[in-house]
């Protein structure tokens, strides 16, 4: 199945309104691999450094592993969304309870979605000699951007999410999967599903004449 730019959305619009899906992920609609496989072919068009590509993608279908990939991201993301969190002191504060409510629904949940994706980077971030991290992150992180666009341009959603990373769990989730992980280093887990209904609004950020600089800090 090819459904290509499904939505016609413009590009302006894709990238201001691909959120993250959490409550609207519709845990019952299966998400053909085909979808999947479109979505990552517009990814791989992303850059990476002296062109590497030293990617690999995890999709988790298997209602036994995704369960178990939930638990490990659970071990984390309880505690972190019970701890108390400073404040911001600006309007970002004012959000905050609509973001912890909708990641503790995930929280809940993750087991339930369709398909998870674990993509994958060649080496560790902490022993790339002459790497910064920069570097290194930036040959994964831009392709999985462009998979989240691609999937919202298609009607489907994912939210990034890296709790499952924190303490033992990336070497939990490695061991489960099988990625050798003294070679790879994982980039995050994406729950992807179709979203129920694909109006999604552009959030409110802080305003970019806020944060820039020109010609100097
Ligand atoms: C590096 C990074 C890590 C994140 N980790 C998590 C996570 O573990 N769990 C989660 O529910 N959301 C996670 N998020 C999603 C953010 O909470 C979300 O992007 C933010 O609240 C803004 O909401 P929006 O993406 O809908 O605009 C993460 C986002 C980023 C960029």
């Amino acid at each position: 199945m090819t459904v290509g730019n499904a939505l016609n959305l413009s590009a302006d619009e894709v990238l201001s309104t691909t959120r993250s899906v959490r409550k609207r992920l519709d845990l019952e609609r299966p998400v053909p691999r085909e979808v999947l496989l479109e979505c990552l072919e517009l990814a791989l068009q992303a850059p990476t450094g002296s062109n590497s590509q030293g990617w690999q993608w995890i999709f988790v279908e298997d209602a036994e592993r995704k369960k178990a990939l939930a638990d490990i991201y659970r071990t984390n993301a309880t505690p972190y969304l019970d701890a108390p969190k400073p404040a911001f002191g600006d309007e970002r504060d004012l959000r905050r309870p609509q973001v912890v409510d909708s990641a503790r629904y995930l929280n809940e949940h993750l087991h339930e979605v369709p398909v998870m994706l674990i993509p994958c980077l060649e080496g560790r971030a902490d022993k790339a000699p002459g790497v910064s991290s920069a570097g290194f992150w930036g040959s994964l992180l831009p392709a999985v951007w462009s998979f989240m666009l691609a999937l919202r341009s298609r009607g489907l959603g994912s939210a990034w999410t890296t709790l499952h990373l924190v303490g033992d769990g990336e070497k939990q989730a490695a061991d489960l999967l099988g990625i050798p992980f003294d070679q790879y280093s994982q980039g995050g887990l994406f729950p992807i599903g179709y979203t129920k209904g694909t109006d999604f609004r552009p959030a409110k950020r802080l305003p970019a004449e806020q944060l820039t600089h020109w010609n100097g800090w």
